[in-house]
């Protein structure tokens, strides 16, 4: 018992893809025997912790942080920086070229982007995204990794520093109206959905389509701020996460191909539904100064005081 616990343990510490951060524990999200009730207790070194991600972000308790301040975003406009897309057998990831990096944003140095990957539920109607707001779920959730510079893009050192990775999170949500194929630079993205069909494909990007592009639309100058996990096993806690207030706008076709095209294992497998995190318990929130409940607080102020002083109504 204790030889294979300390040779798991061992394994884990060669880990080497973030998302799918223990290969030598076979944790799932569909089978109750591996599903995300259970990573506490086949991978509890870490995902038993009292940091883990994601988290519900209660708005109203969301405190203004003036160190808050805007990013920095290194060749996101970049046409070819991805370099690959794979099917995990637990997401879909987009690993990058080397170039680019993100700095500022309250981070205390720079961090080195890695890859993307995302979480989704079951098509456009079962909403999947990992965080939620004020308990509101979106219908998918896209993370980009970024690695503390210091650390050459070596998970295994950054996952053992409690600031060492950077996780940008994007919800993405249902394009109103009846357009399809949009935005152009998704509609590319998913067209290699159909190449990756099962655990383990993985097909070269050709150039044309930036991180800027598939973060059209939000404005990153707003964001929550916590510490957290990875929300994977191993659940190392050396995650600052960054969570951007305005949701991605995709139509309902592009999300719907996500649980419809790619499977967990070859093609009589299972598809890739419903691949996201449990709530766990709440962190403390900060987001910007300027954007905080204190706003909302002196404003609930004034019609507290405007109220007693008989002006409403
Ligand atoms: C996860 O497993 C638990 C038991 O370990 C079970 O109660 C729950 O329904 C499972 N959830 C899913 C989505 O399979
Ligand atoms: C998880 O942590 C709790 C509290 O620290 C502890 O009581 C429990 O035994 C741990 N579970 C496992 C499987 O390690
Ligand atoms: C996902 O949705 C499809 C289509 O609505 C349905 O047939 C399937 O059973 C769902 N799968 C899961 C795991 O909920
Ligand atoms: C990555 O970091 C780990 C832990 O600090 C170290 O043991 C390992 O040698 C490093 N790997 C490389 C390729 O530098
Ligand atoms: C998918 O694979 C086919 C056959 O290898 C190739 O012709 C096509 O360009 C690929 N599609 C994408 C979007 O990479
Ligand atoms: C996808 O993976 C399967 C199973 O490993 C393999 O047989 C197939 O050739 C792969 N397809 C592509 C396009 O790489
Ligand atoms: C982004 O939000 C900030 C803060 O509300 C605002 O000052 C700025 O004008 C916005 N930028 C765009 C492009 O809308
Ligand atoms: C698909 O995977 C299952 C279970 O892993 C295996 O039993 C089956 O032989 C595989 N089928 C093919 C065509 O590879
Ligand atoms: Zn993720």
């Amino acid at each position: 018992m204790s030889v294979l616990v300390t040779a798991l343990f061992a394994a884990c510490a060669l880990f080497s893809s973030v998302n799918c951060a223990d290969s030598s524990v076979e944790w799932c999200y569909h089978l109750p025997s591996c599903n995300d009730t259970k990573w506490p207790v086949i991978a509890s070194k870490y995902c038993n912790g009292t940091r883990q991600s994601p988290v519900d972000i209660v708005t109203t308790a969301a405190k203004g942080d003036a160190k808050l301040t805007e990013f920095t975003f290194h060749n996101f406009d970049s046409k070819s920086a991805f370099k690959t897309i794979e099917n995990t057998g637990k997401t879909v990831k987009v690993n990058f070229n080397g170039g680019m990096t993100i700095s500022g944003g309250g981070l205390s140095e720079p961090y080195d982007s890695l890859q993307l990957h995302l979480h989704w539920g079951n098509g456009s109607s079962i909403p999947g995204s990992e965080h939620t707001v004020d308990g509101k779920r979106y219908a998918m959730e896209l993370h980009i990794v970024n690695v503390k510079s210091v650390h050459n893009l070596n998970v295994t050192a950054a996952g053992a520093d409690s600031t060492g990775l950077a996780a940008l999170g994007f919800f993405i949500e249902v394009m109103s109206g009846d357009a399809t194929g949009q935005p152009a630079s998704w509609k590319t993205l998913t067209s290699y959905l159909a190449n990756i069909t099962k655990k383990g494909n993985s097909s070269s990007m050709a150039s044309g389509i930036s991180l800027d592009d598939l973060l059209e639309g939000v404005n990153r100058t707003k964001y929550y701020r916590y510490l957290g996990s990875l929300t994977t096993p191993s659940c190392n806690e050396a995650v600052v996460w960054t969570v951007f207030k305005e949701p991605i706008k995709v139509s309902r076709d592009l999300i719907d191909l996500f649980s419809t095209t790619v499977h967990i294992g070859n093609g009589s497998s299972p598809l890739m539904v419903k691949i996201y995190r449990n709530l766990q318990p709440p962190q403390a929130v900060t987001t910007q100064a300027s954007d905080s409940s204190s706003t909302t607080y002196l404003s609930m102020g004034l019609l507290a005081l405007s109220l007693m002083l008989g002006r409403c109504y």
